[in-house]
C-alpha cells in the first residue's frame, strides 16, 4: 500500500471512530436531589461535597493556599505506591486514615494542615478518605484559570495500611533518585515533567520557614507555564543559599526555586521536555490531566469504580500569554535543551516588582 492510500485509510477509520463515539456518548441518567444531572446516581454525593469544599475549604472557589495544599496532598497520598517494595496502597487516602503515621514523615512536613482541614468533610459526607483526597485535588485545580478539567472516578475502598516512610521525593534528592522513585510508581521521565506543572500553582511554607508562602512562579493563582519559563532563568549560582534544604535562589525577588525543579529544567533526561512546556498551554493541560488522573488511580481498580467526571466544573480559561518576567530578556535564559532553542517570548512590560507571597489559609 502506498503512503497516500494508507493515510486515506487511517483518516477514514478515524472518521468512523468519531461517528461511533458521537453515537455512544453516555446518556445523562440521574437527576440528583439538588437538581443536578450526572451520568450515574452514585455521583450525586459529590455535588453537596463540592459545594461544601468550595465554600468552606477553598474560600469560595479560590486558587489560594488551601487549593494548592489540596493538590499537593493528592501527590503525597498517591505516591505511597511501590510495586518494588510490595506497597500497593497508592491513591487510597491513607495520608488521612493513617495520618498519625504519615504526617510525621519529613517529606510530609506541613501536610498536617490540609489533612486536618479535610477531615471534617469525611464526617459530613458519605465518601471514603481516598475519594475525598482525590476529589478535593481535582476540584481544587479547577479554581485556577488555565487548568484542565481532570477526570474523576469514585469508589476508592478504605485504606488498609499507612504508607511506609521514604516514598515521597524531596527537593534535595538527586534527579536520578527522583526519576527512579517515580519510575517505581509507574511514571517515566516525561510524565514526571508533566506532573510538575502542579508547581505552577504552588508555594513553600517549610523549605525556608522564615518566608512562608513563597511561590514557585510569579503567578501562583494561575495554572500557566510560568513555572517552566522562570525556572529556566539563570539563578544565583547553584547550590544557592538554601543548601541542603532543597532551595535554589531564583533571580526574581520573592520567588523560590526548588533545587529539584532547577535541576529538572537542566538535566539531559528532562530539559527538552521541560522546555516544551514553556509555550504550549494546550499541552500542559492535556498532559497534566492525563498524568494527574493516572496518579489519582494508583493502586485502584478502575473497572470497579464509577466515572463521575461530568461532576467536575469547567475551569476558567487563561487570558495571559507565556512571558519573560519584567526586566528579563533572552540573555537571562539559561539554555539547557541541546536539540531545540528556548522559544522567543515577550517580556512583561513591567515595572519590576517583587513576587507577592501567597497569603496563609
Ligand atoms: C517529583 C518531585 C517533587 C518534589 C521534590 C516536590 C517538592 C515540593 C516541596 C518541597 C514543596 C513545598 C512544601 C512546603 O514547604 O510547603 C512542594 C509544594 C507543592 N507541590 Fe511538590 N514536589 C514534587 C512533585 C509534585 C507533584 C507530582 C505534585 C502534583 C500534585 C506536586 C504538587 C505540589 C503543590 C500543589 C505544592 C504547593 C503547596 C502549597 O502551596 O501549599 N508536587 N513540592
Ligand atoms: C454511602 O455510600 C455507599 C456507596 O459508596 C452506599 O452503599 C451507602 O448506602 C451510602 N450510605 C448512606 C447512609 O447513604
Amino acid at each position: 500500500m502506498t503512503f497516500a492510500s494508507l493515510s486515506a485509510l487511517v483518516l477514514a477509520f478515524a472518521a468512523t471512530v468519531q461517528v461511533a463515539q458521537a453515537v455512544s456518548l453516555p446518556q445523562k441518567r440521574a437527576t440528583c436531589a439538588g437538581g443536578q444531572v450526572t451520568a450515574n446516581a452514585a455521583c450525586c454525593v459529590l455535588f453537596p461535597l463540592m459545594e461544601d469544599l468550595q465554600k468552606n475549604l477553598f474560600d469560595d472557589g479560590a486558587c489560594g493556599e488551601d487549593a494548592h495544599e489540596a493538590l499537593r496532598l493528592t501527590f503525597h497520598d498517591a505516591i505511597g505506591f511501590s510495586p518494588s517494595r510490595g506497597v500497593m496502597g497508592g491513591a487510597d487516602g491513607s495520608v488521612i486514615t493513617f495520618s498519625d503515621t504519615e504526617v510525621n514523615f519529613p517529606a510530609n512536613l506541613g501536610i498536617d494542615e490540609i489533612v486536618e482541614a479535610e477531615k471534617p468533610f469525611l464526617a459530613r459526607h458519605n465518601i471514603s478518605a481516598g475519594d475525598l483526597v482525590h476529589f478535593a485535588g481535582t476540584l481544587a485545580v479547577t479554581n485556577c484559570p488555565g487548568a484542565p478539567r481532570i477526570p474523576f472516578f469514585l469508589g476508592r475502598p478504605p485504606a488498609k495500611a499507612a504508607s511506609p516512610i521514604g516514598l515521597v521525593p524531596e527537593p534535595f534528592d538527586t534527579i536520578t533518585d527522583i526519576l527512579a522513585r517515580m519510575d517505581d510508581a509507574g511514571f517515566v521521565s516525561v510524565e514526571v515533567v508533566w506532573l510538575l506543572s502542579a508547581h505552577s500553582v504552588a508555594a513553600a511554607d517549610h523549605v525556608d520557614e522564615t518566608i512562608p508562602g513563597t511561590p514557585f512562579d510569579s503567578t501562583p493563582n494561575l495554572f500557566d507555564s510560568q513555572i517552566f519559563i522562570e525556572t529556566q532563568l539563570r539563578g544565583i549560582s547553584f547550590p544557592g543559599t538554601g543548601g541542603n534544604h532543597g532551595e535554589v535562589q531564583s533571580p526574581l525577588k520573592g520567588e523560590m526555586r526548588l533545587q529539584s525543579d532547577h535541576l529538572f529544567a537542566r538535566d539531559d533526561r528532562t530539559s527538552c521536555e521541560w522546555q516544551s512546556m514553556t509555550n504550549d498551554q494546550q499541552k500542559i493541560q492535556d498532559r497534566f490531566s492525563d498524568t494527574l488522573f493516572k496518579m489519582s488511580m494508583l493502586g485502584q481498580n478502575q473497572d470497579a469504580m464509577i466515572d463521575c467526571s461530568d461532576v467536575i466544573p469547567v475551569p476558567a480559561a487563561l487570558v495571559t500569554k507565556p512571558h519573560l518576567p519584567a526586566g528579563k530578556s533572552k540573555t537571562d535564559v539559561e539554555q539547557a535543551c541541546a536539540t531545540g532553542a528556548f522559544p522567543a517570548l515577550g517580556a512583561d512590560p513591567g515595572p519590576v516588582t517583587s513576587v507577592p507571597r501567597v497569603p496563609p489559609a
